[in-house]
């Protein structure tokens, strides 16, 4: 599916050819990503362009980030206007601006009722940046809710997870991975946190004493495998945490604002939680925002002025896209439309597999789809598929991860199909 250029050599910031660009960031960029051979040039909607010409369906989306799909002109629009108009860059949090105040309502009054045995008393919201610092947030606000509400000792504070679990990579959220390679060598870690089987609801109870104040789980694991937990896990979860007055937080980082066919993946199971944490997508993928929503009683009692801050989080650029994002979310129907086009999508992958040696199962709910492979290796399959121009990544190494933007068309969605058949059909 090339494309032509009239002109090739200017595609996006610069001209440098792409082995120069390997060069540059081998030498100086640090390692931490095992990076495919491929320059990016320019992205738009749910294709990414290269120098010679090639144009490459993003079926990863930056990990559920780019579900606006790229520079969506809705988003683009109003941060070109904020930058114009002088009301987009970063202002001392010390000061309130109007933009922060919006988004701020905006986001509370999108999540239903959080924690509502703690009073029907709406939603409040602590905007951060990366989806990390909100979880370190969720985390904060348990520890506090589980000393000051239960008595808990300080520093003897409890949370269970899971195995499998990705919540990010700095110190606190490694310290409870379950994958070696996260934390290895990066002691001393943080202590507090118990790890049950996913989906597993007695091996949760069984970790609950006297310590424990939170339950964090991903309603569906992404970065472990693409997985969806037994029907009915999350409503034990809740039944669990009522019974013990434990916190239920739920990160929807990558499977929430409509990646699964619900705008909030608890949705799926009727169940609400007392505090979610999102990220990624809630600015249209254009600048980072991430943010840790709770039910109003528990945000107040546990933040005060000085225990949290973050110079950047909620800055007036990021509430402005983010404002943008969750209104295109609404006007282009991005929810139902990821539940519709998944639908099919799903039915048509279905079919491949049953055609293939090589898969061993599909999973998934709206544009969150995960083929697992046989030989536990997808990176093969999804190198083969960024040759012929389709950008995938695995997931917990057996399985290819199926996010696209979530505005992708028919003929998208046939693309990816044919796209499939061809590494997945011999
Ligand atoms: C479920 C989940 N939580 C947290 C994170 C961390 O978000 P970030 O990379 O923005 O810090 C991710 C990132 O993929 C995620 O998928």
């Amino acid at each position: 599916m090339a494309i032509s250029f009239k002109d090739k050599t200017k595609i996006g910031y610069s001209t440098i050819p792409d082995k120069e660009v390997f060069d540059i960031d081998d030498i100086y960029g640090a390692k931490h990503y095992r990076r495919l051979k491929t320059v990016v040039r320019k992205t738009q909607g749910a294709w990414l362009y290269t120098q010679d010409g090639r144009k490459i369906l993003d079926c990863l989306a930056a990990y559920s980030a780019a579900n606006a799909g790229h520079h969506h002109p809705k988003i683009v629009a109003a941060m070109i206007k904020a930058l114009q108009e002088n009301y987009a860059s970063v202002i001392s949090n010390v000061v309130y601006t109007d933009v922060l105040a919006l988004f701020l309502k905006r986001v509370a009054t999108l999540v239903p009722q959080l924690g509502p045995r703690f009073g029907n008393n709406g939603n409040k919201v602590l905007p951060k940046n990366g989806g990390v610092e909100s979880v370190e947030t969720a985390i904060k606000l348990a520890r506090y809710f589980g000393w000051k509400e239960k008595g808990i000792p300080d520093g003897k504070q409890e949370i269970i997870v899971y195995e499998n679990n990705f919540h990010g990579r700095m110190i606190t959220i490694i310290s409870f991975s379950t994958n070696p390679k996260y934390k290895e060598g990066f002691g001393p870690l943080t202590p507090g946190f118990k790890i049950a089987r996913y989906g597993n609801l007695d091996d949760t109870e069984k970790l609950i004493n006297q310590n424990t104040c939170a339950i964090l789980v991903e309603p569906m694991q992404g970065e472990g495998g693409m997985y969806q937990p037994p029907k009915g896990f999350l409503k034990g979860l809740r039944e669990l945490a009522d019974k013990h007055n434990l916190l239920l937080l739920f990160d929807e980082i990558q499977v929430g604002m409509g990646r699964t066919g619900k705008t909030f993946c608890f949705q799926h199971e009727n169940v609400v939680p007392d505090a979610v944490i999102l990220g990624k997508a809630i600015a249209g993928g254009m600048v980072p925002v991430s943010v840790m929503v709770a039910n109003r009683s528990l945000m107040d009692m546990a933040f005060s002025a000085g225990s949290d801050g973050s110079t950047f989080g909620g800055y007036p650029l990021a509430a402005v896209a983010g404002l943008a994002a969750l209104d295109l979310m609404e006007e282009e129907k991005l929810v139902e439309r990821s539940a519709a086009t998944g639908k099919i999508l799903k039915k048509k992958i279905m079919d491949i597999a049953a055609r293939s040696s090589h898969v061993k199962e599909v999973r998934g709910e709206g544009l969150f789809i995960g083929v697992e492979v046989k030989n536990g290796d997808a990176m093969v399959f999804c190198e083969k598929l960024l040759k012929i121009d389709m950008l995938c990544n695995d997931s917990h190494h057996h399985t290819i991860r199926i996010s696209p933007p979530l505005i992708i068309n028919d003929d998208e969605v046939e693309y990816i199909a044919e796209h499939l058949e061809k590494v997945l059909v011999d």
